[in-house]
């Protein structure tokens, strides 16, 4: 897929993987509509890089989601990429956190649910464009759950098989569907677990460079053996990645 001139919606801009995609799909000509919450963060990306867009908003706010979906509607009907990378991670124990389900909630919302809704949304401008894609980024966790954090693979597991079913729908159109599941990367989101982590300025680029190949999947690094590993020696597999100090963590 050429990106040149391409308007791509990137949530989650602000973040480790994010700010790298910024860097990476910009150098390839694509004009990218920055979302996240952070203000400050989104007009030191304007500055630093041309072809860049701040879209300021929390994703689990109805009323800035409906900002959001409104000034797409009004100022970028010719939308051509949506990249769902916004996520967060929360160590949940279920049978003690006083706030278990609030915070299970919350996660679900902005993991699965506000990709399912924003993919909806926007799936009519992208069927009228040439070349579209939805890409939503996952985890290695949608494959094998950790223990600390039963939320979040659930959530996202739940959109693994939302795109993988959004595919099936779009077989035939102009849309592809894409998944990139990130390693163990290094961003305030792994602050402080596993080692050998890829840094997003690695994991951003082999991402981009899936992109212009058309990959129906990304799954960088020690990823891409998982899920053969998880066929070969299921076991072994998911006791390496449930394990909240495993050096595997992710
Ligand atoms: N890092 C890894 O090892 C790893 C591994 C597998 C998958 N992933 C996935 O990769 C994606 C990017 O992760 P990352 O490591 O770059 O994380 P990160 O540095 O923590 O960045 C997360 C991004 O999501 C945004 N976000 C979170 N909640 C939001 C909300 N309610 N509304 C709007 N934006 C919100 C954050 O915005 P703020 O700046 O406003 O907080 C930030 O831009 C996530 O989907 C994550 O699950 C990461």
């Amino acid at each position: 897929m050429n990106l040149r001139n391409k308007k791509i919606l990137l949530t989650g801009a602000t973040g480790g993987i994010g700010t790298a995609l910024v860097e990476q799909l910009t150098k390839e000509g694509a004009t990218i509509l920055a979302h996240g919450r952070n203000a400050a963060k989104l007009d030191s990306l304007t500055a630093a890089y041309k072809n860049v867009v701040p879209l300021v908003g929390d994703l689990s706010s109805q009323e800035d989601l409906d900002m959001l979906l409104n000034a797409i509607e009004t100022h970028d009907r010719d939308l051509d990429i949506l990249i769902l990378n916004a996520g967060i991670q929360q160590h949940i124990e279920l049978a003690s956190d006083l706030h278990g389900m609030e915070k299970t909630k919350h996660e679900m919302t902005v993991n699965a649910l506000i990709p399912m809704q924003l993919s909806s949304a926007l799936l009519p401008l992208l069927l009228e464009r040439d070349e579209a894609a939805v890409v939503g980024v996952t985890s290695l966790l949608a494959y094998a759950p950790k223990q600390s954090a039963p939320v979040y693979s659930a959530s996202k597991a739940a959109l693994k098989s939302f795109l993988q079913a959004l595919g099936y729908q779009l077989e035939g159109t102009s849309v592809q569907v894409i998944e990139w599941i990130p390693p163990l990367v290094d961003t305030p989101m792994t602050e402080g677990r596993g080692t050998r982590k890829m840094t997003p300025e690695d994991c951003a680029a082999r991402f981009t460079k899936s992109l212009l190949h058309s990959r129906r999947v990304c799954s960088p690094g020690v990823g891409r053996f998982i899920p053969a590993l998880l066929r070969l020696a299921p076991g072994f597999i998911q006791k390496k990645i449930r394990e909240p100090d495993s050096p595997t963590t992710i």
